[in-house]
């Protein structure tokens, strides 16, 4: 696809307005014969992208990663960022955090700019945690922040997930007691994609919040089409008790830059803010501030993921295998072996898949590369599933 776009808006984007900067080949528009620069074909510079990032190696459906990566003006924004890189105090952390709230409709003080949103995990259980109180989590749920606060000594306070795979919002709240610090919810869940509705979800939100600190991990958010779905990031706005985490791994491609968000109310910020490790790298910050002005890529990632979800989805179905309805970019589904035993078979013929959820320990979690590259792995699906 190939979009014209001013001049101006190129120049704006683009090294070309600032002098002899680093330009990128496949980042650069094509001039048309009117003059008018040219946006670059998005399906060339992710094909591109895909190719390199499995470098020689297995196809990566493991660690739910955006096969394309990130924008091209993400990437070209890093590239004119190069004189960042040897300066403290890059002002490209306060623009992120303005940008990214602007996006979000939430004031900037309400947000926390971290490396990558493990951090958001890892600061809410010190902050909330370190005068040991106890923590709430479904089972399973993505690792992160219970096993940091394991670590930590803290209480952990499992619920499992209902039958259908969904969060036991009445389990979790049976489990909130004085000595609870924080209740995590991810929504949707990883490994099971699995959304809350979201009425019952603001239900339990809000009154849990009244009670405690409630952290919301949206990593997925941008994912989601189901048009029910709702952020809880309101809920911030309302003055609640409650933390949202937001990363630009995900949808944005920038997973090995480290960026996340959490976006909570200005106090609860200021708490979690002590205990940070460090400020985000100014490049990574630089291309996630031009990730988040570009609608034009998650559109593109989030129409190829639902065509790789399909074609995941259907084959799966064909073989009669129960799988849940996920919301992001992984399946999740029952093949009736031990899950490490059908990650080594799928590496034997060039796949890496996702690691192990117990209980679920005959699923497993597939994340969705490129449309290709999941007509090629269904193809192996029938040897992995045992029949
Ligand atoms: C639900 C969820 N939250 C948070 C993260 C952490 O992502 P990152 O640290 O790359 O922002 C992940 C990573 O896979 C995730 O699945």
């Amino acid at each position: 696809m190939t979009t014209p776009v001013s001049r101006r808006a190129w120049l704006r984007t683009t090294s070309l307005g600032v002098g002899a900067g680093l330009l990128l080949p496949n980042a650069l528009p094509a001039a048309t014969p009117d003059g008018v620069l040219a946006a670059p074909d998005l399906e060339a510079f992710a094909r591109a992208a895909a190719v390199r990032r499995n470098a020689g190696g297995p196809v990566r459906l493991a660690s739910n990663e955006n096969p394309y990566g990130m924008s091209p003006r993400a990437k070209q924004a890093m590239f004119d960022a190069y004189d960042e890189h040897n300066k403290y105090g890059s002002p490209a952390y306060q623009e992120l955090k303005r940008a990214f709230a602007k996006q979000n409709g939430v004031p900037a003080e309400c947000v926390m700019v971290t490396q990558g949103s493990r951090e958001v995990l890892c600061v809410a259980a010190l902050a909330h945690g370190i005068k040991g109180a106890d923590i709430v989590v479904a089972n399973p749920t993505f690792e992160a922040l219970p096993d940091y606060a394991a670590h930590m000594g803290l209480t952990i306070h499992d619920v499992p997930l209902t039958a259908d795979h969904a969060h036991d919002l009445d389990a979790m709240a049976q489990r909130v007691t004085n000595a609870v610090g924080l209740v995590f919810v991810c929504n949707p869940n990883n490994p099971t994609g699995t959304l809350v509705p979201d009425g019952t979800l603001r239900d339990f939100v809000s009154s849990t919040a009244k009670r405690t600190t409630v952290l919301v991990d949206e990593a997925y958010h941008d994912f989601v089409t189901d048009p029910s779905y709702r952020t809880m990031t309101d809920l911030v706005v309302k003055g609640e008790n409650v933390i949202v985490l937001r990363t630009a791994s995900k949808i944005h491609g920038l997973a090995g830059c480290r960026i996340g968000f959490a976006i909570a109310r200005p106090d609860i910020i200021a708490r979690m803010q002590r205990f940070t490790t460090g400020v985000p790298n100014a490049l990574a910050a630089r291309a996630a501030i031009a990730a988040i002005n570009d609608t034009e890529w998650p559109r593109f990632c989030v129409q190829k993921n639902t065509e790789g979800m399909a074609i995941l989805r259907n084959a799966v179905a064909a073989l009669g295998r129960k799988q849940t309805m996920s919301h992001t970019n992984f399946g999740f589904f029952h093949t009736g072996r031990p899950t490490a035993q059908v990650a080594a078979d799928a590496l034997a013929k060039g796949f890496l898949l996702g690691r192990a959820f117990p209980p679920y320990n005959d699923w497993v979690r597939v994340s969705i590369g490129t449309p290709e590259e999941m007509q090629a792995f269904v193809q192996l699906l029938p040897a992995l599933v045992r029949a």
